[in-house]
């Protein structure tokens, strides 16, 4: 298998991928409302400590493990630790996860494709009618945003990672960093734009608390594609003379800078059409801001450019929202891939038709569990709260068993594989990385600190989540 594994074309190209991987609905609308909530830039200077201290930490670990086994996370699981349990429960959760981050992700992206087809379409003012988006899920509409997500993202897939996935991130990416600066200088010439800027900027410490804090590790720690196995993954497309360490500072900063720079977007826009607006209100679900709220403020903007001008500014947004989404969406149905062609020794298009197929089907009932499907509508109930199919693979998958996943990963790579076979592996491609200082904080945060954070972060999300104990 190993000899005919695929590899990335170019350092940028893997850069490309991964930071594409990474940028997602996330960084556009949840990082700009859970900083300007929670004191501006104070959180962002917490947030950039969890990025630097506990992020990149193990994004090494995984890219690592991911290049010198050259498999998908379940094969690197056993390549270090055998058919023990630890690898097999590691492994098949690195492999689980991101198959139903996909499942749940991939019924959000076609909301957003469907959103920008309303708008190119003349459609903005229905849009911020707080009615539309309960009525747009629940038609059959949704149907045919899939089927097209679904061809766009098979596409991109079936052309592997050079011509697909490469390709496609060394497109969309530019687009997007374009798009976003471009959006940025629009809205700052907007009335009252300042007022969000200071309100952005200006850090207020007396907001952090503990959870605010266990927020910030949260959100960096999705925002990087950590414990996804995507990193495990795109490792092991990477070249041996690429440097592991700098590709990763790179990706990290990439992602940080998207999301501060998405705030001077969202931030000022909200203040222009309500300059009195109190950021407490804002609603925390990055969904229900970006299909419910955003087109509201894109709406109001019509006042200063016009209808169709709003339009115009509505559709770039959601364009954007839509490659983020996609580029995200690409990397974690490849780990799924990944795992199908490896484990069963298959091709690139019979694990796409399995893999792909299957997803749908999954993919559907979350799509129906919004009032067309009673059973996947009123799935369970937990923590007070009656939870769809939907939520269920939210919670479980995307808010709760990150870090769980980061702290096997962790283990697997100190304590199975060993620090000195890790080190080795990083100075691979980076010959200056021995003895330095991001060498020997990595070595001791890995294997002391870090697997303890993670694990308290797993056990509050747990119990508040699905127990509503709340210890912090
Ligand atoms: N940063 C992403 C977001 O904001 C989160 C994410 C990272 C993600 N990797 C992903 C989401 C892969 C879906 C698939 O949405």
């Amino acid at each position: 298998m190993t000899a005919t594994r695929e590899h990335f074309g170019s350092r940028l190209g893997f850069i490309l991928a991964a930071a594409g991987s990474a940028v997602g609905i996330g960084n556009l609308v949840g990082f700009p409302v859970n900083a300007v909530k929670n004191g501006g830039a104070a959180f962002l200077f917490i947030y950039a400590l969890f990025v630097v201290g506990i992020c990149l930490p193990v994004m090494l670990a995984e890219l690592a493990a991911g290049r010198a086994s050259q498999r998908n996370p379940l094969g690197a699981f056993r390549h270090f630790a055998g058919h023990s349990l630890f690898a097999t429960v590691g492994g098949w959760l690195s492999l689980i996860t991101p198959y139903m981050i996909a499942v749940f992700y991939s019924v959000i992206t076609l909301w957003v494709l469907g959103y920008l087809v309303a708008i190119v379409s003349g459609d903005l003012q229905q849009l911020s009618d707080p009615a539309y988006f309960g009525q747009f899920i629940n038609s059959p509409q949704v149907f045919l945003f899939m089927a097209l997500i679904a061809l766009i993202v098979g596409v991109i897939l079936h052309f592997g990672v050079k011509q697909g996935i490469e390709r496609a991130a060394k497109v969309m990416m530019p687009m997007l960093f374009v798009m976003l600066v471009g959006m940025v200088i629009f809205v700052l010439t907007l009335d009252n734009a300042m007022a969000g800027v200071k309100y952005y900027l200006i850090p207020d410490f007396s907001k952090i608390n503990a959870q605010v804090i266990n927020g910030a590790m949260g959100q960096a720690f999705f925002s990087l594609s950590l414990g996804m196995g995507i990193l495990i993954t795109y490792g092991s497309y990477m070249e041996r003379n690429n440097s592991i360490p700098g590709s990763a500072k790179m990706v990290a900063l990439t992602d940080t800078a998207v999301a501060f720079t998405a705030g001077l977007l969202v931030i000022p826009a909200i203040f222009s059409f309500d300059p009195g607006t109190n950021a407490e209100e804002l609603s925390t679900s990055s969904v229900a801001l970006v299909f419910t709220f955003l087109p509201k403020i894109f709406l109001a903007m019509q006042s200063s450019v016009g209808y169709f001008g709003a339009s115009v500014a509505a559709a770039v947004f959601f364009l954007l929202v839509l490659f983020a989404a996609l580029t995200s969406l690409v990397s974690i149905i490849e780990v799924s891939l990944a795992g199908a062609m490896d484990q069963n020794s298959i091709s690139r298009n019979k694990a796409l038709a399995w893999v792909g197929g299957s997803m749908v089907v999954v993919s559907i009932a979350c799509a129906v569990s919004f009032g067309m499907v009673p059973f996947f509508t009123g799935f369970t109930h937990y923590a007070g709260i009656d939870k769809s199919f939907f939520d269920v693979v939210v919670d479980v998958f995307y808010d709760t068993i990150l870090p769980l996943n980061g702290l096997m990963v962790c283990l697997l790579v100190i304590y199975r594989w060993r620090k000195e076979n890790f080190n080795r592996e990083l100075e691979v491609g980076e010959t200056k990385y021995k003895g330095t200082l991001l060498e020997r904080y990595t070595d001791l945060a890995l294997g002391t600190f870090i697997p303890v954070i993670l694990l308290l972060v797993f056990i509050n999300t747990v119990l508040a989540k699905f127990f509503a104990i709340h210890i912090i």
